[in-house]
């Protein structure tokens, strides 16, 4: 459905995207992840139609989006990362406004109106002043704004910052509802928000792609070694050792009192033997879980390298 070929675009000078490549499914919902000012606005501007590349090529449902950008924003809605609203349009004329400029015919307005308010949620200010709303009242209205035509493909740069945690989890349930019969692309520096929501994740990093998977792939293949925590009652004293010489471990630290971290080999699952081993010693067995890598070491594993460089540019 969405198809990025070696994207590149400057500001000047500036490098904002390097050479950017991936591909989205129809139904998928794509996790977009970079640290600020890796270029995820600007990739997701030139995929919406409003910035064109210096190279490289996109398409959205089979149409080039610079140069078929009418038959592209027909099939996308777009939530760039500064809604442009209207301060002294309500709430229902600004999307009535959308609608029109979107194509939906006159007898469907009121009626897509009417849909994209109760999908966000802002029901009870559609007669209010944009100008007036509060900050997160006012990203529901562009995320109403994208949803109106119904579009295909919708393209959501930052879609859950500036409300509070009530309206993430409903938007966030929204976009999970959106996936399946709508393809979705949607950056954010909220990284558990990722897991719940996002099929796929596409990590860039200083206008390049980074890494690419699935979020579980992601936590798991990069971590390398498996870490299971053990936690025991009563005092242990010979405990590390034992451990330490089951067959497959192959290293152990004490994480606090009682508390051990056993690492192996990430192919191996151990868990059953280090229960049994501390059950039949009486040692008394609290707790024992496989320590997951959270998408939040990943990220910071990929983007922390050449930091300074970073600030030079900036
Ligand atoms: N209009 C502009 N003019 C000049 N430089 C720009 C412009 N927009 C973005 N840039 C630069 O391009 C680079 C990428 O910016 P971009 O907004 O795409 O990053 P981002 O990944 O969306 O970051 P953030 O997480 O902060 O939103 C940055 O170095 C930024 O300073
Ligand atoms: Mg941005």
């Amino acid at each position: 459905m969405i198809e990025v070929k070696n994207l590149v675009r400057s500001y000047g000078l500036q490098p904002a995207v390097r050479d950017i490549s991936f591909s989205v499914q129809e139904g998928e919902i794509l996790g977009f992840l970079g640290p600020n000012a890796a270029g995820k606005s600007t990739t997701m501007k030139i995929l919406a139609g409003f910035l064109p590349a210096n190279s490289g090529s996109a398409t959205v449902a089979g149409f080039d989006v610079s140069t078929q950008s009418i038959e592209v924003r027909k099939r996308l809605g777009y939530l760039p990362e500064n809604a442009p609203l209207y301060p002294d349009m309500t709430v229902s004329d600004y999307l009535k406004f959308h609608a029109r400029i979107k194509g939906i015919p006159s007898r469907q307005i009121t009626q897509k109106v009417q849909a994209a308010l109760e999908k966000c949620f802002i029901v009870e200010v559609k007669n209010k002043l944009i100008g007036k709303l509060s900050k997160g009242y006012r990203q529901r209205v562009g995320l109403a704004q994208a949803l109106i035509h119904d579009p295909q493909v919708l393209i959501l740069d930052e879609p859950t910052v500036g409300l509070d945690p009530v309206a993430i989890k409903e938007t966030r349930d929204l976009i999970k509802s959106l996936g399946g019969k709508h393809t979705v692309i949607l950056s954010t520096h909220i990284l558990p928000e990722v897991s719940m929501t996002c099929g796929r994740v596409v990590i860039i990093h200083k206008g390049k792609v980074v890494a690419e998977d699935t979020p579980e792939n992601l936590t798991t293949k990069l971590q390398g070694v498996r870490s299971i925590y053990l936690e025991v009652k009563n005092e242990a004293p010979n405990l590390l050792a034992e451990l330490s010489a089951i067959q497959g471990v192959n290293r152990v630290s004490i994480t606090q009192a009682q508390s051990y971290l056993v690492e192996t080999r990430q192919d191996l699952d151990l868990r059953d033997e280090l229960a049994r081993w501390v059950v039949n010693k009486g040692y008394g067995l609290i707790e024992l879980r496989t320590e997951k890598v959270s998408l939040e070491d990943v990220f910071v594993q990929l983007t922390t390298q050449e930091s300074e460089e970073e600030l030079t540019h900036a």
